[in-house]
């Protein structure tokens, strides 16, 4: 085999072995997008005319407990059911004291935050300081298999 032909066959198979990873790399991955959300589901997140906007599904919140959601959203929520009422409930998870993410916490009944210990109802009260004030509550609501939520 001559040393051009050699070449050629080395050069389209370097070439074949690249495509499918330059695909997959272009490829969109717009899916409901909390780090935390291991069921990717595309689902339309623009507001709705009733400032209501789908972030989530009911099959990713049974899978995973809680949907939380970062980059759709005005400000940052967390959805989650109520163990005591079944009641989906829609909560901006930052802590007031001082920003950081507050922790789900279903058998204690609470959100807590791991930075200095401020624990919240979820209903979005102080149960315990340092912080002094109430998380943010939104208006959530099903509608067949999508969570919407009301961020203001
Ligand atoms: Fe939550 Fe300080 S940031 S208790």
């Amino acid at each position: 085999m001559e040393r051009r032909t050699f070449l050629n066959w080395v050069g389209v198979g370097m070439l074949s072995s690249f495509i499918p990873v330059a695909i997959a790399a272009c490829q969109s991955t717009q899916t409901n997008n909390s780090p935390a959300n291991k069921t990717a589901t595309k689902i339309d997140t623009s507001i709705r005319e009733d400032g209501f906007q789908a972030l989530g599904t009911v099959e990713q919140l049974e899978t995973e407990g809680e949907i939380i959601d970062r980059r759709n959203a005005a400000k940052p929520v967390i959805i989650f059911r109520n163990p005591d009422t079944n009641d989906l409930v829609a909560i901006n998870p930052m802590c007031t004291h001082q920003g950081c993410t507050v922790k789900l916490d279903l058998e204690g009944k609470q959100l807590a935050c791991p930075c200095h210990g401020s624990k919240f109802a979820f209903d979005g009260k102080v149960m315990n300081p340092p912080a002094t004030e109430n998380l943010d509550i939104f208006a959530v609501k099903q509608e067949d298999n999508l969570l919407l939520v009301k961020v203001n």
